[in-house]
């Protein structure tokens, strides 16, 4: 996150003596991105962060591709992927290409037994239904209904619930996930017209320290496969740290609109960027208002990008027969548009309550064997009746 953040505590000069009350020294680690080049934090541990006593299993959780070029535009039932104890075994990949994956999860059980680590992505991971805590070993975010977590690659995590009922929207992203630079100055300051500012950013608040040596579990994300690796000293053990890399939160509810008397591309909407691909958040808003506007949107084509919509909340006026928890991907190259009927029904209305998550990639996606799984095979003819 480009923000200044500092938690717990640190010596007043990096990479000096930062002695605990006992006169040894805390372990100092600098978590960076890009080389030297990108977002980085000094994080001041317990103990030395490198302790690895033993590398266990190995194995590949590579999505199955089922459709590895698609021009077929796709509805996917998203709430019928199957609840699952386990956080990791819960992620069902449904989208991917090399830049990200997009993955649909119904965790049960919070993490328990082990410690999770992404090396290869970014995870960002939108909370549709569930509450609890993201744990992690730069401090702990509580996450409800709406919110992006935001956990940069290398994060050492787990993942707490409330309850049993959670549905979890998560996009692994490769390459780096920023908030749009358009809507940033040039020291970094989110500008007056940005949809959000800086104090609707979480950052973590509280820090989890324990001292402890034993055997802890970590399973550790690489080139798509899982690798179990077990340390000899507890993961979460950094007493302060400072910087600019940490998890962080967002809540959809508190993206502010931006409207216009006729319709407003998608970029208005949009929440993170990536070079690879860009998401964005409908929310409830006033629709167009001159005279003659049509709410609805026209038919488009994505020449050169796939475009995910993953529909949370709301009625989604462009569309027949979507539900909460639907994703459609409507393929680059062939147009796409509003249903057939919902042009003339959008007209005269005034608001809109629809709450989505769109993620548009710049590469084509292929669709995996689990989206296939709840897949509806006939969207793709959904707009052929006239329009009434
Ligand atoms: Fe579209």
């Amino acid at each position: 996150m480009p923000f200044y953040h500092k938690l717990g505590k640190i010596p007043p000069k990096r990479h000096t003596q930062f002695r605990k009350p006992d006169g040894s020294l805390y372990a100092e680690q600098l978590f960076g991105t890009i080389g030297f080049d990108g977002m980085y934090s000094n994080s001041y541990h317990e103990q030395r962060p490198t302790q690895v006593r033993e590398i266990k299993n190995q194995y590949s959780v590579a999505p199955k591709i089922s459709k590895p070029n698609n021009l077929k535009s796709y509805r996917f039932r998203g709430f019928q992927v199957p609840q699952e104890d386990d956080y990791l075994k819960s992620r069902k990949a449904v989208l991917t290409n090399s830049d990200c994956t997009i993955i649909l999860a119904a965790p049960k059980k919070s993490q328990e037994d082990y410690f999770y680590k992404n090396t290869d992505a970014d995870e960002l991971i939108f909370i549709h239904k569930g509450a609890g805590t993201l744990r992690t070993h730069l401090g702990n975010l509580d996450f409800k209904y709406g919110d992006y977590l935001l956990v940069p690659r290398g994060v050492i995590y787990k993942m707490q619930f409330n309850d049993e009922d959670n549905r979890l929207f998560i996009v692994e992203s490769r390459r780096p996930i920023y908030t749009p630079k358009r809507y940033r100055n040039w020291f970094g300051q989110l500008l007056e017209h940005s949809p959000f500012c800086e104090r609707d950013i979480r950052k973590p608040e509280t820090l989890e320290t324990y001292n402890e040596n034993g055997d802890f579990l970590m399973k550790i994300k690489k080139q798509d496969e899982i690798i179990e690796m077990v340390y000899a000293s507890h993961p979460f053990d950094v007493v302060g740290y400072d910087g600019y890399n940490y998890p962080y939160a967002f809540s959809i509810h508190d993206f502010e609109p931006i409207t216009g008397r006729i319709h407003q591309p998608p970029p208005v909407h949009q929440t993170f960027e990536t070079d690879a691909f860009v998401v964005c958040s409908f929310v409830p808003r006033l629709y167009d208002y001159h005279p003659l506007s049509i709410p609805a949107p026209y038919n488009h084509s994505n020449i050169d990008s796939d475009e995910v919509l993953y529909y949370v909340d709301g009625d989604f006026m462009s569309r027949n027969d979507v539900d909460a928890g639907h994703i459609s991907l409507h393929p680059a190259g062939i147009p796409h548009g509003p249903h057939p009927g919902s042009v003339e029904r959008s007209i005269g209305k005034t608001k809109t309550d629809e709450l989505a998550v769109m993620v548009d990639t710049f590469k084509p996606l292929m669709v995996t064997e689990e989206a296939m799984k709840i897949a509806d095979e006939s969207y793709h003819q959904s707009w052929l009746d006239d329009e009434k």
